[in-house]
């Protein structure tokens, strides 16, 4: 949600900081902070509610020379985005920063002994009592101080920790947050996502749940739960630099968009050929895949969207339940689960707090676990049985477009995969999506170009009430999609809904002032699809259409985008990226921030 990034090393520490946050402003952007520690001791703090330019004004300000220093971005938990409420958090000496990612769910326990206890407290947030806490419990040595606190604590964390009295030391700790410490030669580094240092060092250490790093210039020292000396597990990750910069676009959104033809064809790389599919990863859990009697999907927003894409079609050929849940619905209330029990979990990052949740549930259910994720190394590749890897490359702009698009082809590859292990996809019938498959990229290319068409009918709309997204079958999960970018991306409101459900309520919206936006695919259910969408005209309402093969029961669309004829669960793949521009170009027109949009973060790490 919010990003990390600290350093100790001879680097100018502010600058180095502020370079780390800007890699990670997408994560959260509400308002962003900063301490530095001098040689000798003294922390000297600014902290600025808005976008990172705002801190960036004032950093000039810290003085030069220090040591070690520990700097945020921030998504808004407890406490609206204020300059106070921004992190680092002091106590009221000025001894100790300390900056937090997560939730500290007995906060308000903790305030009030606290303030029982003579303790001044200064900002709404629930971060403060750490500091407080761990000035009581200071003795000398901040890392005993840190581990001391710990256990008091209830809830998430990633927290990074300095004292004045022990300038050239960095305390990092994690539970159910993610935190990695950056090993330098002579430096070390901290980082919520290690995409902020990886420019520095490629080699990390990927902090493991109750884990506790002890960073100085020298080297690092790591702790397990029970305070015993770790020996590190340190990663050597490749450095996508290219992934982190426009590239002459105006917006990662758009840029991400236009990768979706590589991304796709990433993901089928060794994976889909002219023979057949083979998913390779999926050979370590071979007898929990014929063990299991039902397949549970969990996601998250768009990630939950993409899961839906796939799923009738991996129950109609596995003949098995496939059920697809919202993973914060999933994680207190989960269907029964056995070591029968194939449980998917599909994200981007890697560290949706809410599916990791689930996944744990499913574990302790005694399922077997496999993640569809694109970040390589984060929590959820930890603690999967069995992990498929996007291979999208980093996405930066919040709203999910290429990752979208992968999550729902690798979804697919999975299910077919499963079916073909299975026996319950004929050689033949392998061959033949196989075929189709590795045409996806060259029908996202050409869906990239039929979008063209986009900014003219995004004009000629915008300034309706609101937009209705319907389909049918493998195409809702397309409207599902296409009503959550434009609401999170322009601000619109839009629903997605089942076209056959218009009739039963939502149709009242309807009007001249209220299109509706159809995904039209070759399927069984077309002329169902038609009869809704001419009761839609009926009823004066504008009816925009993204069209695959649908040839002559087109004559109900206003307004036309025509995508590459494919089976349906394909289509409904490609057609998403039309309406990713539709909600692109509405953003713009609303003057939206497009890769950053109000109250989000890209990557959710607390329930
Ligand atoms: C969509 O544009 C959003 N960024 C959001 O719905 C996202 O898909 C969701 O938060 C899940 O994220 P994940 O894929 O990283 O788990």
């Amino acid at each position: 949600m919010c990003g990390i990034v600290g350093y100790i090393g001879s680097r100018d520490v502010s600058t180095t900081l502020i370079a780390g946050l800007r890699l990670l402003e997408y994560r959260g952007y509400d308002s962003a902070g900063i301490a530095v520690a001098a040689t000798g001791g003294e922390i000297s703090m600014r902290k600025r509610a808005g976008r990172l330019a705002n801190l960036e004004g004032v950093v000039g300000e810290l003085p030069a020379g220090s040591v070690a220093g520990i700097a945020h971005t921030r998504w808004a938990t407890h406490g609206a985005p204020t300059d106070l409420n921004a992190h680092p958090h002091m106590d009221e000496h000025g001894d100790i920063a300390i900056i937090h990612n997560g939730i500290i769910e007995n906060f308000a326990e903790l305030q009030r002994e606290l303030l029982a206890g003579g303790h001044t407290l200064s900002s709404d947030v629930d971060t403060e009592v750490i500091a407080h806490l761990v000035e009581d419990a200071y003795q000398g040595d901040i890392r005993a101080a840190v581990a001391a606190v710990l256990p008091r604590l209830r809830g998430q964390w990633a927290l990074v920790v300095m004292h004045r009295k022990e300038p050239g030391r960095i305390i990092a700790a994690r539970r159910e947050a993610p935190l990695a410490v950056g090993i330098g030669d002579g430096e070390q580094f901290l980082a919520s996502d290690p995409v902020a240092i990886l420019e520095h060092t490629n080699k990390i250490v990927f902090l493991r749940d109750g884990d506790l790093a002890d960073l100085q210039r020298g080297g690092v020292t790591f702790y397990d739960a029970a305070g015993e000396l770790l020996t590190p597990t340190i990663e050597t990750i490749t450095w996508d630099g290219a992934a982190a910069r426009k590239e002459g676009y105006d917006h990662f959104m758009r840029k991400e968009m236009d990768e979706q033809p590589r991304a796709l064809s990433a993901a089928m790389m060794g994976r889909v050929s002219s023979n057949g599919i083979a998913i390779g990863e999926l050979d370590a859990i071979t007898p929990a895949l014929a063990a299991a009697r039902a397949i549970e999907i969990v996601a998250c927003g768009s990630a939950y969207y993409a899961s839906l894409t796939a799923a009738s079609l991996a129950e109609r050929l596995l003949q098995l339940p496939v059920r697809v849940t919202v993973a914060s619905e999933f994680r207190y209330d989960p269907p029964p689960l056995s070591s029968a029990s194939l449980v998917i979990a599909v994200s981007q990052s890697g560290e949706t707090a809410d599916t990791l949740g689930a996944v744990r549930i499913a574990k302790s259910a005694g399922a077997t676990v496999l993640a569809i994720v694109n970040a390589a190394g984060s929590s959820l590749t930890r603690e999967a049985d069995a992990v498929v890897l996007l291979q999208a490359g980093t996405e930066i702009s919040v709203a999910a477009t290429k990752s979208y698009t992968s999550q729902a082809l690798v979804t697919m590859l999975v299910s077919l995969d499963l079916a073909r292990r299975a026996g319950k996809l004929s050689a033949a019938e392998v061959r033949d999506w196989s075929a189709e498959l590795l045409t996806i990229p060259a029908m996202a290319s050409a869906a990239l170009d039929a979008s063209d068409a986009l900014p003219d009918i995004a004009r000629k709309y915008f300034g309706a009430k609101g937009f209705t997204f319907v389909s049918r079958g493998a195409g809702l999960a397309t409207a599902l999609e296409g009503a959550l970018k434009l609401k999170e991306l322009a601000y619109i409101h839009a629903e997605g809904i089942a076209a056959g459900e218009m009739k039963h309520g939502p149709i009242s919206l309807l009007g001249a002032d209220h299109p509706v936006v159809a995904v039209v695919l070759q399927s069984p259910v077309l002329p169902k699809l038609v009869s809704n969408l001419m009761e839609s005209r009926a009823r004066s309402a504008p009816v925009i259409a993204v069209l695959s093969g649908v040839g002559e029961w087109a004559s109900f669309a206003t307004d036309a985008v025509v995508i590459p004829a494919a089976r349906h669960e394909i289509a409904a793949l490609i057609a998403t990226i039309p309406l990713q521009r539709f909600a692109y170009e509405m953003a713009l027109l609303a003057g939206a921030d497009i890769d950053q949009p109000k109250n989000l973060a890209k990557s959710v790490t607390v329930e």
